[in-house]
């Protein structure tokens, strides 16, 4: 039926109630039929439900498409309509992200998932829901909503800048254009092709994809949007991020569920308690990841493993992140990314500590997207039991998605398994064994020396300015250094006229070695290179009152006093006892005191307070009251926080004096909390240690 008023038509149909008085104008009445055309197709893209006829759809659309072509100005960003895609191609633009878009940090097996649940529990200190949900396989996608209508959709991109897919994402029926309240709220998902789906367009392809991922994630990159809305791409979404924020990941879920967003339906959640040894569920845990994996093949979409989660968003937010990864998750994958490739050559590596590596050098294959040309083989013992010989073919993994390891020989085409020989092979000592690795036992080979060297020295040891590895080179090749002593007492001027070392190489090398002298004791203590004794370590013993190195000294003689301190180990008291008495360790301090370096802590160190829990603060610039630097980093450890060198996502704070550069840039583009000196001291009066 067609009404006809001021030259306006009107259609009517059974089932749409318009109140069809003369003064609807067509604003309003496209207003109704977006709405209405938005809760079909809900009710049949994501509940599964349909609610009209298609005919019936097809009318309302069709009368949409009318007023919207008469009306132009009046069409809707949110409108159905806006789903077909325009014709119009540009290259996909750049936008920026609101928040860090991270990846998640890996586990391969039950186990690594209970270690990861007890570092969590033990960092988090309450009781810990954690939920367990399907990782999805295809294009992480992140939508941005405005009050309530959808403003823009980019791809992970590097994290913080993603490509602007809007017009693309819009084309998926699931994806509601327009939320049923006036939100202002960023969504994570994951967009992706069903298998069936898959096989059914790749078949019509004239360049099939591999799988479904990369025609998903192929097809959302794709420039002219009305292409995209003939692929049939799907979405789940993860992850909502509310203002202000809710008080559980459950709770978002279902808030996400209500406004219309298909969630992946398969989500259990555990409630651990503090998660002590023995107390995790791990069978249970055990038996989801098998079922899943049993089920994997049956679903109509690709997951490559599961999701744990931290459910409870404040102790989400206390556990902080990492520069790539969120510490409140973890994903436990299936399969370790793999490679094949050839064994081309087994060398030795001798380490500062005179342990021998035996390394394979392969041939370069990509494994997990990065390239591999070297493996660590760790020892004699680990290549007998891949009876690995030069020249096998070998599969290569990325466990932990960091470190190659050879899996297995796939194809023997050596006639033997590799041996190492009995000799250092830098300085030709007998090697000897201990436990399974050998080791050169000769404190002053070369390369233990020059591993020492530049351990000693490296930026986030003692940071010698201009001292990389290169100038070692030069340093050593001279004989201007032979140990870390040397450093201190090393006439750098002696270089003046060799290539690269101008007055300013010279006067910057000489500055480095004088600021190392006001390095604190801790530092000094964890740039030794004592086996066991790194950051962390040196760090626990000086909050426990080991105050210089003759306490330590006579500490590590009395090893059950050494044993009481909370986070120290069997292992560890083992080994310093052993390392810290050793005649070159003794002999290379007593050097170095004499050098000038602090071997004693400066200032008190009173009982650690526990104002700051929790807290990891980076400090950048110079001060007033607070120099050195280190003075400050004090006031800050007694009451409890962290202090690492670097920004980071992880970082909370920044103390940032005059001068303060690149870090400050950082932190602010990471809303990191910006501490001023002023601040600073108002915080310290405020929080007594
Ligand atoms: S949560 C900040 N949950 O996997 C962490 N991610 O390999 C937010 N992914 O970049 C991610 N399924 O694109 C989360 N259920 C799920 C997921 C999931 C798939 C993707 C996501 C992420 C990648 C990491």
């Amino acid at each position: 039926m067609i009404h006809g008023s001021c030259g306006v038509f009107i259609l009517t149909f059974p089932g749409y109630n318009l109140p069809m008085q003369e003064k609807t104008t067509p604003e309003q009445e496209i207003v109704t039929l977006v709405s209405k055309l938005s809760e079909y197709s809900h009710k049949y893209y994501v509940l599964g439900r349909p609610e009209v006829t298609d005919l019936e759809y097809d009318r309302l659309y069709d009368r949409l498409v009318q007023l919207e072509k008469a009306h132009p100005k009046l069409v809707l960003s949110y409108s159905p309509t806006q789903r077909v895609g325009s014709d119009l191609s540009s290259e996909l633009e750049e936008g920026s992200h609101s928040l860090p878009v991270l990846s998640l940090d890996k586990a391969y097996s039950p186990e690594e998932i209970l270690t990861w649940a007890e570092k969590t529990a033990k960092n988090s200190q309450e009781d810990l829901v954690l939920t367990l949900e399907e990782k999805l396989d295809g294009a992480s996608i992140v939508l941005y909503y405005e009050n309530g209508i959808l403003d823009r959709a980019l791809t992970r991109g590097n994290g913080l800048v993603g490509n602007v897919v809007t017009a693309n994402v819009k084309t998926i029926s699931k994806v509601p254009l327009k939320l049923p309240e006036p939100l202002t709220i960023a969504v994570r998902g994951e967009i992706f092709m069903r298998k069936s789906e898959f096989e059914r367009v790749n078949r019509t392809l004239a360049e099939p994809y591999s799988n479904p991922r990369n025609l998903a994630a192929g097809t959302l990159r794709r420039v002219v949007s009305s292409e995209v809305a003939k692929v049939p791409l799907d979405i789940f979404v993860y992850e909502g991020f509310f203002d202000p924020p809710m008080e559980s990941y459950r709770e978002v879920r279902s808030k996400l569920q209500s406004l219309g967003f298909p969630l992946s339906t398969r989500f259990e959640a555990f409630s651990t308690g503090v998660v002590q040894p023995g107390t995790f569920p791990v069978s249970t845990l055990a038996q989801h990841l098998e079922k899943a994996r049993i089920d994997r093949p049956g679903l109509d979409y690709e997951i490559d493993g599961l999701v744990m989660k931290v459910d409870r968003l404040r102790v989400r937010d206390r556990l902080g992140l990492t520069g790539h990864h969120p510490r409140w998750a973890v994903a436990f994958k299936f399969e370790a990314p793999q490679g094949e490739t050839l064994v081309e050559s087994i060398d030795l590596q001798v380490g500062r500590t005179g342990r021998v590596t035996p390394v394979a050098r392969v041939k370069p294959v990509v494994v997990g997207g990065a390239q591999i040309a070297n493996v660590t083989l760790h020892n004699q013992d680990y290549i007998e039991a891949l009876e690995l010989g030069v020249g096998d073919r070998v599969t290569i993994s990325r466990r932990g998605d960091v470190i190659p390891a050879v899996d297995g020989v796939v194809e023997k085409l050596s006639d033997h398994v590799w041996r190492m020989g009995t000799a250092c092979p830098v300085c030709q000592t007998l090697l000897v064994k201990n436990g399974a690795h050998h080791f050169c036992p000769n404190p002053l080979c070369p390369e233990q020396v020059r591993g020492r060297l530049n351990f000693f020295t490296a930026k986030d040891q003692m940071d010698l300015g201009g001292l990389g590895p290169e100038t070692m080179e030069v340093l050593i090749s001279r004989g201007l250094v032979k140990d870390v002593p040397d450093l201190f007492t090393c006439d750098f001027s002696l270089l003046e006229g060799v290539p690269g070392f101008g007055e300013k190489k010279i006067s910057a090398l000489k500055e480095g070695v004088d600021k190392a002298r006001t390095r604190d004791f801790p530092v000094v203590l964890a740039s030794l290179g004592i086996p066991e004794l790194g950051k962390k370590i040196s760090e626990l013993l000086v909050e426990h009152g080991v105050d210089s190195w003759d306490n330590l000294v006579s500490l590590v003689k009395n090893p059950s006093a050494l044993l009481s301190i909370p986070g120290i180990g069997d292992k560890t008291v083992e080994t310093l006892s052993k390392e810290v008495l050793r005649p070159e360790t003794l002999e290379m301090v007593e050097k170095l005191k004499l050098a000038g370096l602090h071997f004693q802590i400066q200032g008190s160190v009173g009982p650690v307070s526990r104002e700051w829990d929790g807290q990891t603060w980076c400090v950048t610039g110079s001060f007033v009251d607070f120099n050195p630097r280190s003075k400050a980093e004090q006031e800050i450890k007694a009451r409890g926080a962290r202090v690492v060198s670097a920004v980071s996502g992880a970082t909370t704070h920044l103390l940032a004096g005059e001068g303060a550069g690149s870090k400050l840039t950082k932190a602010q583009s990471l809303g990191i909390q910006i501490i001023t000196e002023e601040i600073f001291m108002k915080l310290l009066e405020r929080t007594p240690q």
